[in-house]
């Protein structure tokens, strides 16, 4: 019993002396690989916070606005929580698309019969613009298994790295990456989805970051 105690002591003092010395994190750092907002989770690294929602955020169809409850044919329809509950989620408890499609949950046709093919480009675009943020990686791939060329060039962005003055205020506002964001594409809550890129400061000649690794 002794030797469990003794053995029990020596256990919770190297947890706290892991715990005391692992606490890179605990700092006041306000760089870009820290949540920069106050609240649960300041000063940590946004890497170690990013979660994920444990319940898909859906309305039930008869109070979504959409289908008329009314009509005896709501009864025929799959719920949303029923058809997509098991899918990958984000932390706003929406579908994690892109990652359905990674893993074969889902499977898009290009076209109505499915005989055509997306013509998938992989080419990331990192806009660093971003204030404290971690900068946003913009990935052509991502967007090119679902989207033509068409839908973004040139009605919304110039096909020209930096000819566009990206900015929150025009995604609020709902132009730029926020015709489809918020609305047909995830929201603009999830700013990790977005800004999804540690900032690197040896790039702009800066000292090294090495915090909190
Ligand atoms: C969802 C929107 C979207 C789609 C779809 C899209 N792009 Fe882009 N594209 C962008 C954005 C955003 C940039 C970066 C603009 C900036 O930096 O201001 C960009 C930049 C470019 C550039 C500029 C590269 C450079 O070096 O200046 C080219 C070329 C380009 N896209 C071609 C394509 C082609 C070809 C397709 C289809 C296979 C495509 N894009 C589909 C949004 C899109
Ligand atoms: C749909 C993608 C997306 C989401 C979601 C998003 N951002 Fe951004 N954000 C961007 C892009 C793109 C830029 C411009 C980068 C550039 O032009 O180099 C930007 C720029 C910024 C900037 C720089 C100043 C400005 O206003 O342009 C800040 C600060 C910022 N975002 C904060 C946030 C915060 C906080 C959230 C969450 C509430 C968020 N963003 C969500 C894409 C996004
Ligand atoms: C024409 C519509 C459209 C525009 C404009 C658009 N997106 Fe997207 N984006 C989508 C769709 C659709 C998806 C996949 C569905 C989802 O994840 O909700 C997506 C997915 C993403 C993803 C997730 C990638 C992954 O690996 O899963 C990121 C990050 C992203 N977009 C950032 C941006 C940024 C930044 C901009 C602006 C520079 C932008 N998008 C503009 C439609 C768009």
């Amino acid at each position: 019993m002794r030797v469990n105690k003794q053995l029990a002591i020596v256990f919770l003092v190297t947890v706290f002396v892991m715990v005391a010395c692992g606490g890179g994190y605990l700092t006041d750092t306000r760089s870009a690989e820290y949540v920069v907002d106050s609240g649960v989770g300041m000063g940590k690294r946004w890497v170690d916070t990013r979660a994920v929602a444990a319940e898909l955020s859906a309305e039930n169809l008869i109070d979504d606005g959409i289908h008329d409850p009314s009509n005896d044919a709501i009864a025929v329809l799959q719920e949303p929580r029923e058809a997509m509950g098991a899918f990958p989620l984000d932390r706003s408890g929406a579908v994690d698309w892109g990652k359905a499609l990674e893993l074969g949950i889902i499977n898009p046709r290009a076209d109505i019969e499915g005989k055509a093919e997306m013509v998938v480009m992989n080419m990331d675009v990192t806009l660093k613009e971003t204030g404290d943020m971690p900068w946003v990686k913009f990935t052509h791939t991502a967007h090119t298994k679902w989207l033509g060329c068409d839908t973004c060039h040139s009605g919304i962005f110039i096909s020209k790295i930096g000819a566009n003055e990206i900015s929150m205020d025009n995604i609020f506002a709902g132009e730029q990456c926020g015709r489809c964001h918020g609305s047909v594409a995830f929201g603009l809550v999830v700013c990790e989805r977005c800004h999804n890129t540690p900032q690197d400061n040896t790039a702009s000649g800066g000292s090294t970051t090495t915090t909190g690794q």
